[in-house]
């Protein structure tokens, strides 16, 4: 049952985001534009980043969803390597892989609300980065108005069952901030949800 909802989620993904993600692409674009060495993309999903990095960069791309990853397979552009790794975020057999202090940057789009433990994800996206990398994170958060925070919170239960995990009133980007994080580069906006993306680097204080 769970193998045909994840088959189904895949195949619907795309076109249920397309309304939004022409709204998003440009945060998109405008975070990963920098992004270069060696790069771990957390939850790849249908491979929508792909398009955005520069061909010279080392990509692991982590995808648990076979399903997800066979549709991200299709959009890997003519230049660029991708090495996909099947583990979650915090699977231990991932310290194997990745040593502390290794990374130059990690993408996070659309995937912090999912994670079971988001928290603990962020502590180890710190670990893995080098002291001078960036975290790149496009999320949708918490609304501000009252009424629809109440709604969010009514409604994330059964959202959460329907769309593979995904929170409706997680506040990431204050969650990035309190697990070692300091901005470099932040936006906020409203599409059908409320937004942030942002650049972020390493806070000196941990
Ligand atoms: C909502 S999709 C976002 C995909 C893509 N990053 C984007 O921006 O459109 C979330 C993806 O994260 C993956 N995912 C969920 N939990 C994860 C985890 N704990 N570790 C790694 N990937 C995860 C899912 O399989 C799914 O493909």
């Amino acid at each position: 049952m769970e193998t045909l909802y994840k088959r189904l989620f895949a195949g619907i993904y795309d076109p249920f985001t397309s309304s939004f993600e022409k709204e998003i692409y440009k945060y998109r674009k405008e975070i990963l534009a920098d992004v270069k060495g060696r790069v771990l993309e957390v939850g790849a999903g249908t491979g929508i980043n792909f398009q955005f990095y520069n061909k010279n960069v080392q990509l692991i791309a982590l995808e648990p969803s076979p399903f997800m990853r066979k549709r991200a397979e299709l959009k890997i552009p003519e230049g660029l390597n991708v090495e996909f790794l099947t583990y979650k975020v915090n699977d231990e057999k991932l310290e194997d892989i990745i040593k502390e202090g290794t990374l130059d940057f990690i993408v996070s789009t659309l995937v912090l609300c999912s994670i079971d433990d988001p928290g603990k994800s962020l502590h180890k996206f710190y670990r893995w980065l080098k002291d001078d990398g960036k975290l790149i994170v496009l999320e949708h958060i918490h609304s501000e108005k009252p009424m629809n925070k109440k709604i969010q919170n009514v409604v994330n239960p059964v959202w959460k069952k329907l769309a593979d995990g995904c929170n409706l009133n997680r506040n990431t980007d204050i969650l990035i901030k309190e697990n070692g994080f300091e901005v470099v580069k932040e936006h906020y906006f409203k599409s059908t949800l409320r937004f942030h993306s942002g650049i972020y680097k390493k806070s000196q204080k941990e």
